[in-house]
């Protein structure tokens, strides 16, 4: 796949709210490694926890899957029969691009792509899942009954993989943690105008929690433990077990 640089937000512009529209999916990659602290290693860390968790003749799905990167890691890292991996997203320009991006790596478990919204997906047999960086654009009310419909189709023993951008009670560690993530940025090459435009785009697209209202949300819907295995600034990922 031909890799294009993000400049979607570096000309002083007139700025609307954020969509995974054909602008946003031709940068993506670069947009998502130059904004994301940790990305790639939460990327890698899936690739290694779907090496342990995976469960034989069960479903894996990547929930919001954009171009394919965690279904490719479950892909590598899944070592037993008869798992097939699930890629949704409801963005249709994310799907297209995700479909030839999945078909130029070589792989060996399956992956099929629906372009449909997690709301509207039958999720079944699940023994892995996936929802990396997307529950944080699905409006709160929301959110409890599309983790309750998804641990609803897991087995027991499976796990859940939720990674979200985060925000802190203390206030004052919010604010130095937006600082360094604004840092982060700048030294990955984006402008204070870029930054700035982006964030108004996100602003009540992207709405971030605290990890305790991730964790109390997850146990109210009866996963039994929930952990933080990976955090960088603010961003976090946790595993949860459906027991
Ligand atoms: C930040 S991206 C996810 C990144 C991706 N999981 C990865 O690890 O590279 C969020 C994705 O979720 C998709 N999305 C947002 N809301 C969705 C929904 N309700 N149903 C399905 N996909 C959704 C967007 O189209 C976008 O591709």
């Amino acid at each position: 796949m031909t890799q294009s640089n993000d400049n979607i937000y570096a000309t002083k512009q007139t700025v609307g709210p954020f969509r995974f529209d054909e602008k946003v999916v031709a940068v993506f990659p670069d947009m998502i490694t130059r904004s994301v602290p940790g990305y790639e290693d939460v990327i890698k860390g899936i690739q290694q926890l779907a090496s342990e968790y995976t469960i034989e003749n069960t479903n894996c799905y990547d929930l919001g899957c954009s171009l394919g990167a965690a279904s490719l890691a479950i892909s590598y890292g899944n070592q037993k029969q008869g798992v097939k991996i699930y890629g949704i997203d409801n963005s249709e320009a994310m799907i297209e691009r995700c479909r030839s991006n999945i078909d130029g790596f070589k792989h060996k478990t399956p992956i099929s792509l629906m372009n449909c919204s997690i709301q509207d997906t039958n999720i079944e047999n699940a023994g892995f899942i996936v929802l990396n960086y997307t529950l944080q654009f699905i409006a709160q009310p929301d959110r409890l009954a599309i983790l309750k419909s998804i641990y609803d189709g897991m087995v027991s023993g499976a796990v859940l993989i939720l990674s979200e951008k985060i925000v802190f009670e203390d206030e004052l560690i919010n604010a130095n943690m937006i600082k360094l993530h604004h840092q982060f940025k700048r030294d990955n090459g984006y402008s204070d105008l870029e930054i700035s435009q982006k964030r108004n785009a996100l602003e009540n697209v992207l709405v971030p929690e605290t990890i305790k209202q991730h964790i109390d949300r997850l146990q109210e819907v009866g996963f039994q433990p929930v952990c933080c295995w990976n955090q960088n600034l603010n961003f976090a990922s946790l595993i949860a077990v459906k027991p």
